[in-house]
């Protein structure tokens, strides 16, 4: 409790634009966190141990049917994904075995039939051999060498002067999926890789390309500002209709607006602003507050500007995002509403049988409970009216994001509360997902007894049980001011920290001219009573 006070001092003295420190420089780590670290190892270590006995070589663990599944092309997702993990965890036997295996992996062409997805290989493949690279001191050049095979593949979706690159390619042919539309996450989930790449390469082609298609998003005029729509087409540069949402298909996009400008340093304030701008903009269109439990949520807003009272798992990044944006930006305001963000998002697990959160929910506000689908049936409602949220979507397959926030809130406040959502998670974890070979996903988080799923995601490894792990760990440990996380949780050696991110004056950028879609009339602009849906009828107990 002392550092929170210590930190509001800090925030409060350094009002000037100048970039704060990112972590709370004086965190005291209580003597238990140790303990809860080591069982965050040995879930790790249970984890990987069915991975290797059933599925060594393959993508994921099928820990239900002690076998193996390849999603991700066949070339060891696991392995990969975990490698970075593995070197924090101090797994130094496991680490040089994944060195060793990442050697041979072969590129040239997809060991299953699917095609391959640029974003999905970038975040986790591409991703997690820099980072094992960077994170060993450089000592393993191999894998720099199978970065640059797997990027020199990729970097056959971007075709002629086209700045969006395609979403998958025939690894067999180098030739994209030309049929297929693209969504900015795809598309704007790059920079961060290609751009390390580039570092550690000497060649700038990888960065270029990257950051051909973020700026390219960040600069097309936004349903509104800031807020770039979900779908985008590679072969025209235009936005796909109008849907705007921090979770799956945008969410990325909007993460490395803001971790290229830390990780680059960039003098372009393109992409501190366009974070800032569509930060500045989901603050006067989006939040919304539940009525029962005032807990605050980011709405959607779909194609016909109605606001969609949903959020999900993917989405809770964004607490986290905010922190660290916030923090570089030295904006409290940001600060203050990210940290609530993050408890909105952690109260999606505190409210359920398990302790542990949905992959959808929705809540209604003052203006509603639209939800672009169905009203909440008597059940949702009961359970509403108890938790200020319901759950639109029960299962739960691993993801890290609300855990991911989590870290960021502990590491930004040091307030120890965030240490205690954390061991209650690893609780959660044990007694609900725990297999006798291994850790997998539950069909409904909403019950004690739930069913489970056959799969053990590569980024349990990657990010939920490194986000874990280093929650629990000295803080100066792979610190937010050293490191940028990539969207998969691989830690990026960043330069010292500017002074200033974005335009001192402030970056908000407002549009110039009104954004219309290629097909059909000009959207009106948006007020924040403009064409909301009618509030339902709330029943009597609310
Ligand atoms: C990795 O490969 C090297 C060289 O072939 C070998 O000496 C070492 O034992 C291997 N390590 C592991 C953990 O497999
Ligand atoms: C840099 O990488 C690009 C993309 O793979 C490649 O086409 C180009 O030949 C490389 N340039 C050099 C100088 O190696
Ligand atoms: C901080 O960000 C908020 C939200 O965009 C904005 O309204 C405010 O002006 C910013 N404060 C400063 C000091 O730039
Ligand atoms: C869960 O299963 C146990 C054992 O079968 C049973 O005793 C318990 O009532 C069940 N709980 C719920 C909430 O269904």
């Amino acid at each position: 409790m002392l550092s929170v006070g210590r930190l509001a001092v800090s925030l409060a003295l350094a009002g000037s634009v100048f970039a704060g420190p990112v972590q709370n420089p004086h965190i005291v780590l209580p003597p238990s966190a140790r303990g809860h670290r080591d069982t965050v190892q040995q879930i790790f270590t249970e984890s990987y141990s069915a991975y290797k006995q059933f599925a060594f070589g393959h993508d994921d663990l099928s820990p239900l049917s002690q076998g193996f599944s390849d999603g991700r092309n066949g070339w060891g997702a696991t392995i990969i994904d975990a490698m970075s993990t593995m070197h924090i965890m101090g797994m130094d036997d496991l680490f040089q075995e994944a060195v060793n295996f990442s050697s041979k992996i072969d590129f040239s062409k997809s060991q299953t039939r699917d095609k391959v997805s640029v974003f999905e290989t970038t975040i986790r493949y591409l991703g997690g051999l820099l980072s094992a690279f960077e994170l060993s001191d450089q000592k393993f050049p191999v894998l720099l060498e199978k970065a640059k095979e797997v990027a020199d593949k990729m970097a056959f979706a971007w075709v002629g002067s086209n700045d969006i690159p395609f979403g998958f390619l025939d690894f067999s042919t180098n030739t994209p999926n030309f049929g297929r539309t693209s969504n900015i996450a795809e598309a704007g989930t790059l920079a961060l890789e290609w751009e390390t790449l580039s570092k550690h390469t000497g060649n700038q082609t990888y960065a270029n390309l990257a950051l051909k298609a973020l700026s390219h998003i960040a600069n097309l005029p936004a349903p509104l500002p800031g807020l770039a729509a979900q779908g985008i087409n590679p072969a025209t540069g235009s936005f796909v209709g109008g849907y705007i949402t921090w979770g799956g298909g945008s969410d990325s996009y909007f993460e490395y607006l803001i971790k290229h400008a830390r990780l680059s340093n960039t003098d372009d304030n393109l992409f501190a602003d366009t974070w800032h701008t569509a930060v500045d903009s989901s603050i006067k269109n989006l939040l919304r507050t539940s009525t029962v439990g005032n807990h605050l949520y980011l709405a959607d807003l779909d194609d016909s500007r109605n606001i969609v009272h949903v959020g999900s798992h993917l989405a809770c990044f964004h607490g986290g995002n905010w922190l660290l944006g916030g923090r570089l930006l030295n904006n409290n305001t940001i600060v203050r509403i990210a940290l609530d963000l993050v408890d909105g998002c952690w109260n999606t697990y505190a409210g359920d049988a398990t302790g542990i959160g949905p992959e959808v929910f929705a809540y209604i506000s003052s203006d509603g409970d639209f939800t672009g689908d169905v009203p909440p049936n008597a059940d949702q409602l009961a359970f509403y009216n108890e938790h200020g949220y319901y759950i639109t979507a029960p299962d739960y397959i691993l993801r890290p994001e609300v855990l991911e926030s989590n870290f960021y809130a502990y590491r930004v406040t040091g307030d120890p509360k965030y240490l205690d959502r954390a061991a209650s998670a690893v609780d959660s974890f044990n007694k609900f997902l725990k297999t006798p070979t291994g850790f997998a996903g539950i069909n409904d988080v909403n019950d004690v007894n739930t069913s489970k799923i056959d799969d053990t995601e590569s980024f349990w490894f990657a990010e939920v049980l490194k986000y874990l792990y280093l929650t629990f760990d000295d803080p100066n440990h792979i610190s937010l001011d050293n490191f940028v996380f990539n969207t998969e949780a691989h830690p990026f050696q960043a330069p010292r920290a500017k002074h200033v991110y974005g335009t001192p004056t402030g970056g908000i950028k407002h549009p110039t001219k009104p954004f219309s879609l290629k097909k059909g009339p000009p959207l009106p602009a948006i007020s924040p009573n403009a064409k909301l849906p009618q509030p339902i009828k709330v029943p009597p107990q609310l």
